[in-house]
């Protein structure tokens, strides 16, 4: 199985299952965070890192997932591994740091807090707070760091209930372009 195939199943036999508590499904928020990233001009490496930002979530697909796994999933390390040495390093960045970049996002924009739904500030208590001082002059030195606050932006947006987007297949050419 491609990656392309492996994405393909993923939606067709979970895409429907919800998004951690907020009111779209997994799929509907992963194309319209991929439709908003290709909205905003993103470039194709980014446009497949916003489609694929939460496939960590499906780690139990992977054999990145292992059942003895107790504490928080850390779906972005799993995401990345599962996506690790398939896919332009890029988008293996972008999905890695997307959880940091939120945590970054609330340290450093007084509003952003604000702007996030109820469960992603649950999430965010669970994924350490918003960062220290130190830790954001750590995080900007980071590779992909740009990348990822440009997604999370994204993914803080892509929760629309009924919001129009464009179905898998429109993104499945670039998926195929950005892999190794
Ligand atoms: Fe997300």
């Amino acid at each position: 199985m491609t990656l392309v195939d492996l994405v393909v199943d993923i939606f067709e036999r979970r895409g429907a299952e919800s998004y951690l508590g907020e009111d779209v499904t997994m799929s509907e928020h992963m194309l319209q965070a991929a439709a908003l990233a290709e909205a905003d001009g993103a470039d194709e490496a980014l446009v497949i890192g916003a489609l694929l930002h939460d496939i960590g979530h499906y780690a139990d697909e992977f054999s990145a997932y292992s059942p003895t796994d107790v504490i928080d999933k850390r779906h972005e390390i799993s995401g990345a591994a599962i996506l690790e040495g398939l896919i332009d390093p890029r988008v293996v960045g972008a999905v890695r740091l997307h959880v940091a970049a939120k945590r970054y996002l609330c340290a450093v924009e007084p509003d952003y807090f604000s702007r996030l739904s109820a469960a992603s500030v649950h999430t965010l208590e669970l994924q350490g707070g918003p960062m220290t001082p130190d830790e954001v002059v750590e995080f900007e030195s980071r590779d992909g760091a740009l990348d990822a606050v440009r997604i999370r932006r994204w993914d803080e947006q892509a929760k629309v209930v009924g919001a129009k987007t464009p179905p898998l297949g429109h993104f499945l050419p670039s998926l195929r372009r950005v892999m190794l």
